[in-house]
């Protein structure tokens, strides 16, 4: 396949070394057969931009792994904002420049490099994530350097494949095969029983996460953990005629929305949740006879499957006049 792309790169010809752009032709000669050239101080080897772009890499890199990247977003030639665009830099807006790399150079012995995205790059992970945050600091909203992400030092393309029409990362279906890559926990708990229809490909962990970083805890997508389960569970939001406390300050008191072995993803079982917070000696958690009384032959209700909230079924908080004890 061959792509024509306009030569309209930003180009600065104070920049341009013409040693370096002529070297271009005579590697494309010479495929594959490093020459030894240019001192260190000759200015022809600082780092310059090739001559000719896109065209020029693919010459050598001209594969449908590679030039996959013109079918994704970035290699739209029509948006000036995207790396193919009208006075961009194509490949080397990303890769940096390329021109010694491209002319087979070899700098200090061995073969010139552009900045590799591999985990085995010579680049640290500020450069590379700098050349993707130079066009993306406002689409992570400014949040990333900030992040859990980016003080554990991962780079873009930890998660992001670019030269990929189908980026993993972005797809709710294939999100989380990405993020279970290190969150082995998650992973466990997703499939557990009772869990967010993640496994289901119905949601992603970026339901919730913002995975460039929030100002709230845990990078969560809401202003706080309650806002984030309202914007899908707004019935739960209230306010409520009866109030539980609990319900109101934080979810996560009594589920763990990551997946969970019980039945509506708690964290234990009632009576035992509820008696983490409530007397266990308390009137219900005494097994009741059918005479009332404690000690009686039958099971009683409060220690039966639904136990607590078999009479405290608006667990949630209550709207009912007479609801104070959440029991309608
Ligand atoms: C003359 C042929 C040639 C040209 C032109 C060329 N490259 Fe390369 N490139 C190579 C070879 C050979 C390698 C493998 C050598 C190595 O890994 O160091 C390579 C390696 C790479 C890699 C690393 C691949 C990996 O597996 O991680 C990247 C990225 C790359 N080139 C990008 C570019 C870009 C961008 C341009 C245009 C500015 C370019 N190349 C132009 C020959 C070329
Ligand atoms: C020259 C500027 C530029 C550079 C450099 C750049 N991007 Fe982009 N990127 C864009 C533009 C423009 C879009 C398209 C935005 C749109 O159409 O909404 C985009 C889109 C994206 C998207 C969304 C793709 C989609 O299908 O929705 C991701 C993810 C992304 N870039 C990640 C990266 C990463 C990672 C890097 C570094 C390896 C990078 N970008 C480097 C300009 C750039
Ligand atoms: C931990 C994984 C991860 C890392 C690391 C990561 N991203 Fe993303 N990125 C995502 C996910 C997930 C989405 C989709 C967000 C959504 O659907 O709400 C996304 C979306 C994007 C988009 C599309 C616009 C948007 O916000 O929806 C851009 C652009 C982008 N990322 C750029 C970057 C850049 C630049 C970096 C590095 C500074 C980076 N990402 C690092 C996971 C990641
Ligand atoms: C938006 C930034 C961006 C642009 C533009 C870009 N690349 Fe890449 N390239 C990457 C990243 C990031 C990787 C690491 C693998 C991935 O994310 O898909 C990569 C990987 C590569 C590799 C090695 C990986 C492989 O699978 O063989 C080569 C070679 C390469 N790019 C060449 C090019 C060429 C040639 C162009 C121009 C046609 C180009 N790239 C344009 C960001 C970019
Ligand atoms: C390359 C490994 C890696 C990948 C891939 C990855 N993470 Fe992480 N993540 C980490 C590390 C390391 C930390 C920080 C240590 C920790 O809290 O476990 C972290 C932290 C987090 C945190 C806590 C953030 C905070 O600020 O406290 C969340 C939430 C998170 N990741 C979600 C995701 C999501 C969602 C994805 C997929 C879109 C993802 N991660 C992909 C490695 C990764
Ligand atoms: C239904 C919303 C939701 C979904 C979906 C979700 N999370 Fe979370 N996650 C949270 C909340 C809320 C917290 C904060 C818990 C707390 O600290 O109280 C959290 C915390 C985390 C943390 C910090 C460590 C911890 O467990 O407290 C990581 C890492 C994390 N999530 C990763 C993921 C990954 C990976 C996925 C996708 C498989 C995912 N999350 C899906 C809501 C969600
Ligand atoms: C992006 C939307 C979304 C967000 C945000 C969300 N949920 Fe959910 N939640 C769902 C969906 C979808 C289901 C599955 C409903 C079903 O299976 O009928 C569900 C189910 C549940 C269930 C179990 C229901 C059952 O019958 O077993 C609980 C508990 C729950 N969510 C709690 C939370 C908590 C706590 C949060 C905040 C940390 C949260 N959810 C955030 C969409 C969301
Ligand atoms: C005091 C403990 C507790 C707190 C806090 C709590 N829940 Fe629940 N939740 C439960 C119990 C118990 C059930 C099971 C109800 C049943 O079996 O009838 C449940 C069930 C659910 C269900 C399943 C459908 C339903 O309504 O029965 C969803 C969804 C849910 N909770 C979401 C939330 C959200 C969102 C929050 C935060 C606003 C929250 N829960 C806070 C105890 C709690
Ligand atoms: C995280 C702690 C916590 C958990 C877990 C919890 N509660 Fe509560 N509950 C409270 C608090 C705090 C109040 C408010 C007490 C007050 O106002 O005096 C309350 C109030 C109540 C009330 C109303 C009492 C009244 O004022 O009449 C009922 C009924 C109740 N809880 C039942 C339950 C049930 C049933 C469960 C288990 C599904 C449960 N609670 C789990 C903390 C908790
Ligand atoms: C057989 C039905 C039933 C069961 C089962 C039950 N309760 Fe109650 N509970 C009630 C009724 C009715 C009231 C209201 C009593 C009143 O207003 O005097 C109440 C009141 C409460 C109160 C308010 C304070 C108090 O003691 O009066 C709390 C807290 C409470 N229950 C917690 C629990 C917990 C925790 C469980 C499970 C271990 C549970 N209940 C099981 C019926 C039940």
């Amino acid at each position: 396949m061959k792509y024509t792309i306009r030569f309209g790169r930003r180009l600065h010809r104070t920049d341009l070394a013409w040693g370096a752009a002529l070297a271009v032709v005579a590697g494309l000669g010479l495929l594959g057969v490093p020459h030894a050239s240019l001192a260190a101080d000759d200015p022809a080897s600082a780092p310059t931009y090739s001559e000719k772009g896109a065209d020029t890499c693919l010459a050598c890199h001209g594969n449908a792994k590679v030039e996959s990247i013109f079918k994704t977003k970035h290699g739209a030639p029509g948006n000036a904002d995207a790396p193919f665009g009208h006075g961009q830099l194509q490949c080397e807006s990303c890769h940096g420049p390329g021109a010694l790399h491209a002319s087979m150079t070899l700098t200090d012995g061995k073969l010139s490099q552009v900045i590799r995205f591999t985990p085995d790059s010579k680049a640290s992970v500020e450069t590379r994530n700098g050349m993707c945050l130079g066009c993306h600091e406002s689409s992570t909203k400014h949040l990333w350097a900030a992040s859990g992400h980016a003080s554990a030092g991962l780079s873009c393309a930890d998660c992001h494949k670019v030269h990929d029409p189908a980026d993993q990362v972005l797809r709710t279906g294939t999100q989380a095969e990405v993020c279970f890559d290190c969150h082995k926990t998650q992973k466990a708990n997703s499939l557990k029983p009772y869990a967010h229809p993640i496994r289901q490909g119905e949601m992603a962990c970026s339901s919730c996460h913002q995975p460039h970083g929030s100002t709230t805890k845990a990078a969560l997508k809401g202003a706080t953990v309650n806002e984030t389960c309202y914007s899908c569970h707004a019935d739960l939001r209230g306010p409520f005629v009866w109030e539980h406390a609990p319900v109101a300050e934080d979810c996560t008191l009594c589920h763990d929305q990551h997946g969970s072995i019980h039945p509506a993803m708690l964290k234990q079982r009632p009576p035992f949740l509820c008696q983490t917070c409530h007397s266990a000696t308390g009137h219900p958690s005494v097994a009741y006879g059918p005479s009332g009384l404690p000690g009686g032959a039958a099971p009683s209700p409060a220690v039966v499957a639904g136990s607590c909230t078999n009479c405290h079924a608006q667990v949630h908080g209550s709207n009912h006049p007479s609801g104070r004890s959440l029991t309608r």
